[in-house]
């Protein structure tokens, strides 16, 4: 048997407890973030707290080969801005590994230089739609093509882009910070309409390095170009999605409290405290703090009984990319949870309402899928078995931490895209109580 036909997986024996004080690596959105326009701004960038998970590591290589010189001393990144005009074609196609975020911001970046570049990804990356930044980007002037609405991107240089009036079809910050990005080399303005909230690291960021941009209370952002930005420096909070696996944990089984600290608590990324409160959840925020352009603060849980709820509307955008958590959370529930308007869960990493129920079902939970959500009936303990993760970070985590609530082992399929989000995800679980442990499994 070759490498390539084994795969990590976990193995998540059942643990009654978990404690004690622990910290989670950076925000992935905002690591992104500061490296695409501290690339593109005006002086030197020092970025602390950047999370080295492999969809982060993907954009930094990505900027390498635009041209853009980024110091490393193994816990600061500078990166040294080449300006409006600096970046140069790469030799090769970009490879964003597992990352839309990367790709997707990227591509609003690329799409108004002078030069082609082509943009692609693995085989999850690959399946997921792009039609919803190359639409509008077209719009603004861009010449991109997908390949039957996915990556590669070929993006063909040299056209001057226009500022757009457009309204997403879905509250996406992707599409949304794409078309920002676009903007900043756009002759006029670009006015994007959101239908729901969605997370607004990029607007924040835009504004701390001087760029011309104004945000209304009916979810409008209008940004005025061409415009340079000048840099700043940036110290990235802990990610709240990965603090999210340990908030479930701890109200699983925290007796004496969990506390996660210097946890990034902007209020378009903390859908899923309120959902957790209202299912009955003890969480507190302390130590409260602005870091920056963002808000912080220490999270502390304790061991909580859930009971059923129901999630919908701006609490599916407000947790986009906590569901699969959730999932586990109403798992572990007393009642009937119903989750609905989070259709935008299949367009993930994996189609997550299919993998989540699949793997529910396999630990014994009675759950049924919808088109745009699901319905989980809460047990008094899950039974062991094996899940597939489909190669999908959060919902490997998601089924680590269901353990806490488990009769037997669960054994995890597919876990090596934990890197991409939380390289450090099976020795800090640990480390509170968990009993996780990655073995290969062969194919
Ligand atoms: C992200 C936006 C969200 C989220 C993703 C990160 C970002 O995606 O699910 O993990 O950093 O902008 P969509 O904008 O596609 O909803």
């Amino acid at each position: 048997m070759s490498d390539s036909d084994r795969q990590p997986a976990i193995v998540a024996r059942p643990a009654a407890r978990v404690a004690g004080v622990v910290r989670v690596p950076g925000d992935k959105s905002i690591s992104h973030r500061a490296l695409l326009l501290g690339a593109v701004a005006t002086g030197d960038t020092t970025l602390s707290g950047f999370l080295r998970g492999e969809d982060c590591l993907a954009t930094l290589a990505a900027l390498r080969a635009l041209g853009v010189a980024v110091d490393d001393d193994g816990e600061r990144l500078t990166i040294h801005g080449v300006g409006s005009a600096g970046l140069a074609a790469a030799s090769q196609p970009l490879d964003m590994g597992n990352s839309g975020t990367g790709l997707r911001l990227l591509a609003g970046l690329l799409a108004p230089q002078p030069f082609d570049s082509v943009l692609t990804g693995d085989a999850s990356l690959r399946r997921r739609p792009m039609e919803r930044i190359a639409e509008p980007l077209r719009a603004m002037g861009a010449e991109i093509a997908t390949s039957g609405g996915c990556a590669p991107l070929t993006i063909k240089g040299g056209h001057t882009l226009h500022g757009l009036d457009y309204e997403l079809p879905v509250p996406s910050a992707q599409i949304k910070s794409a078309l920002l990005l676009a903007g900043l080399w756009a002759e006029g303005t670009t006015t994007i309409r959101s239908p729901g909230p969605s997370r607004d690291h990029t607007e924040r960021m835009l504004v701390t390095m001087g760029a011309a941009l104004e945000r209304t209370s009916d979810r409008t952002v209008r940004l005025t170009g061409p415009t340079q930005l000048s840099a700043v420096d940036v110290d990235v909070p802990g990610d709240f999605s990965s603090a999210a696996f340990l908030i479930v944990a701890g109200l699983l089984a925290a007796d004496q409290g969990l506390v996660i600290e210097r946890v990034g608590i902007n209020p378009t990324r903390t859908g899923l405290l309120d959902v957790l409160r209202a299912m009955g959840g003890h969480v507190e925020l302390r130590g409260t703090d602005v870091v920056g352009a963002e808000p912080v603060a220490d999270i502390y849980v304790k061991r909580s009984d859930l009971t059923a709820t129901e999630i919908g509307g701006e609490a599916v955008a407000l947790s986009i990319d906590e569901l699969p958590i959730l999932f586990i959370a109403a798992a572990c529930a007393q009642g009937r949870t119903q989750i609905s308007g989070a259709a935008e869960l299949r367009h993930k990493e994996s189609d997550r309402i299919a993998t989540m129920v699949a793997g529910l079902r396999a630990l014994g939970v009675q759950a049924q899928e919808r088109p745009d959500g699901a319905v989980i009936d809460g047990s008094a303990a899950l039974s062991g078995g094996v899940v597939e993760s489909h190669g999908d970070h959060r919902v490997a985590m998601a089924f680590a931490i269901a353990s806490l609530f488990a009769r037997d082992d669960i054994v995890i399929h597919e876990t090596a895209e934990i890197a991409t989000s939380f390289p450090d995800f099976v020795r800090t679980t640990r480390q509170i109580g968990l009993s996780l442990e990655s073995t290969e499994q062969a194919h």
